[in-house]
């Protein structure tokens, strides 16, 4: 017991709980006054079953021991009459708490999706999607379980305690007593099993973060599972998974009965005593309606003991969740402190890297890169699979944080000084993996910012990226839905549909990181087109694979395990003689 108060850490929890649940609740920011209201209809609810209990005393004194013939007349019309009142009261208290956990839960789930958009690229590269989905889904539903159901039933049994206290007091105060002393018992026993509680239920929510992620690996993933025959791997997988989180859950489970009949046999301990009291002892003697109606409260407290140590789980796993929860809101989002914001810049580039480590990583992945592409022209990058050619380009629109030695310039400018969103703007990126949303044609050309364009300008985007073809004879054109992720586009159909985005977002810069996988020749030549248009009166920073772009550009960087190697145009490379016409050899002649 010394302990518990000296090192605070149990004696922490329940402000630290209130704290949390107060936090909590300020999602629920304007329906304080539908709480409050909720909480009224829950204290009339449970008055009206303690006074249901206190009436049993008249019941039995005037009705059957003196059978008083007025009020056995009134008797059936007060009882209907207090039924009625606690099922009006018991419907305002459940929609009142219901209106109020229902808008935690959305105001919840908006703060999370928000923040995902703000958190820093590396947090996606670390971390798995089934983990950050299943905060939103299931953490914020056992959130919201305290806010209504559990809340509702702390407050129901409070009141009804209280109701019941009162009945017995007035019954009779001696006989109380023994309550009282038994109370602060029941307090410690429920007291000792919370901790546990809360550590099973961390990881039960990390266990479901795991099983979503498993799966939808395997959504996802389906083709890469059945053609590798992965199939009993995934199971194994899975059945593990669910497997420890229902030894977690059998864990709280019986913690959670442990609990409820410590709570229960202490109760009856009580009820026992005052029964042996009031029977055989003149100084608690007490009237035969007062006898019954002290037992029923003493029973009906059994209800409410009960229902607060039940509830007590749905707390701590509440608890939990939301600890998981506010610990991702608490992770910084992406810096966006420059100022600048000009409408358009022309587009010279200068990299000066000294070196870069992506964050939680120790390996340098990029050292001693500078070089400058001047504003229209176009500049390669050649190397190896790995050599850092993605990573270089990935930091102009500032996706990872350069350090203080590191910087990028865009007219003279460090990219850090522009806001990000402007930053963004004058880049048009089409990345090696396309992305594309679970939408039609029209709005994934027509994405974000550029929301507002016309059906003409996006067919003329299409049409320049050579992906008109394809478009028109599509049933339902422009607006024909693409299926999640594009999947029902063929690649370079998807490649294409990113050239159109490109192509209309009209950035003064394009990054171009191509992709690695051959294509056939026509399609080939339809992307090399469709690029070719899309370079013109932009400064390019193209990753080439392809031999006709590398021919086509300005200037060519190639990259060596992050370092550059050699520049220039792709004569002069070539007649060098050295690494690129090493790597040219390999890649391009056959
Ligand atoms: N998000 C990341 N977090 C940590 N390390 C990364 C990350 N992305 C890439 N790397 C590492 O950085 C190095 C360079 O990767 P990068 O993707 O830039 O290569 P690349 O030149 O684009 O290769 P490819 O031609 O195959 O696309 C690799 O060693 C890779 O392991
Ligand atoms: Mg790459």
């Amino acid at each position: 017991m010394k302990k518990h108060h000296a090192t605070g850490h149990d004696a922490t929890l329940p402000p630290a709980g209130f704290k949390l649940y107060g936090r909590i609740l300020s999602f629920a920011r304007g329906y304080f006054l539908i709480f409050f209201l909720g909480v009224i209809a829950n204290a009339l609810y449970s008055g009206v079953d303690a006074t249901m209990t206190y009436m049993l005393k008249p019941i039995v004194n005037k009705g059957f021991v003196a059978r008083d013939a007025h009020f056995l007349l009134w008797l059936p019309l007060i009882i209907i009459a207090l039924v009625f009142c606690r099922a009006t009261f018991n419907y305002f208290s459940t929609y009142f708490m219901a209106l109020v956990s229902r808008s935690v839960v959305m105001n919840m789930r908006k703060t999370i999706f928000r923040h995902y958009l703000k958190i820093p690229a590396y947090y996606y590269d670390n971390n798995s999607t089934g983990e950050l989905l299943s905060l939103m889904l299931y953490n914020v539903d056992q959130v919201a379980r305290i806010t209504s159901t559990a809340i509702i039933q702390v407050f129901q049994a409070i009141f009804l305690v209280l109701g019941l206290l009162v009945v017995m007091l007035s019954v009779s105060w001696k006989l109380t007593l023994i309550f009282c002393v038994i109370g602060p018992l029941m307090a410690v026993v429920i007291k000792s099993s919370n901790r546990h509680m809360r550590r099973h239920n961390h990881g039960l929510q990390k266990g479901m973060g795991h099983v979503t992620n498993i799966a939808e690996e395997s959504i996802t993933g389906y083709r890469e599972v059945r053609t590798f025959g992965g199939e009993p791997y995934e199971i194994n997988r899975f059945d593990e998974a669910v497997k420890k989180n229902r030894s977690r859950e059998l864990k709280i489970a019986v913690l959670q009965v442990v609990n409820t009949s410590g709570v229960q046999l202490l109760g009856s301990l009580a009820l026992a005593l005052v029964i042996y009291l009031a029977t055989s002892h003149a100084s608690t003697q007490i009237s035969t309606g007062s006898f019954v109606a002290l037992v029923a409260a003493m029973i009906a407290l059994l209800k409410p003991l009960k229902q607060l140590t039940n509830v007590n789980n749905i707390f701590q796993a509440g608890f939990a969740g939301a600890q998981s929860i506010f610990r991702f809101l608490a992770l910084e989002t992406e810096q966006d402190t420059g100022t600048l914001s000009p409408a358009r810049i022309q587009g010279n580039i200068e990299f000066d890297i000294q070196s870069f480590i992506y964050p939680k990583t120790e390996k340098v992945v990029l050292r001693n890169i500078r070089f400058s592409v001047q504003a229209g022209k176009t500049c390669a990058l050649v190397g190896r699979s790995g050599s850092g050619k993605t990573t270089l380009v990935s930091l102009l629109p500032r996706f990872y944080e350069l350090a203080d030695t590191s910087d990028i310039k865009l007219d003279g400018q460090s990219v850090k000084a522009f806001t990000l969103s402007v930053l963004r703007e004058q880049i048009a990126v089409v990345s090696q993996h396309v992305g594309l949303f679970n939408d039609t044609i029209f709005h994934n050309v027509a994405y974000g910012v550029m929301r507002e364009k016309s059906e003409a300008e996006v067919i003329e985007a299409l049409k320049l990226a050579h992906a008109w073809e394809f478009v028109e004879p599509l049933p339902e054109g422009i607006h024909t839905l693409v299926g999640e992720n594009g999947l029902l586009l063929s690649g370079g159909q998807r490649q294409r549909l990113a050239i159109a985005r490109a192509i209309l977002k009209d950035a003064p810069i394009l990054i171009l990181d191509e992709a690695t996988s051959a294509l056939d020749n026509e399609s080939e030549r339809l992307i090399q087109k469709a690029m070719d248009r899309l370079m013109v009166g932009r400064t390019t920073i193209v990753v080439a694979h392809r031999l006709s772009t590398i021919e086509k550009a300005d200037q060519i960087m190639v990259l060596d395990a992050g370092e550059l190697k050699e520049q220039g145009t792709h004569e002069s490379l070539l007649a060098q003689g050295g690494y690129y016409r090493k790597l040219y050899d390999m890649q391009f002649q056959d």
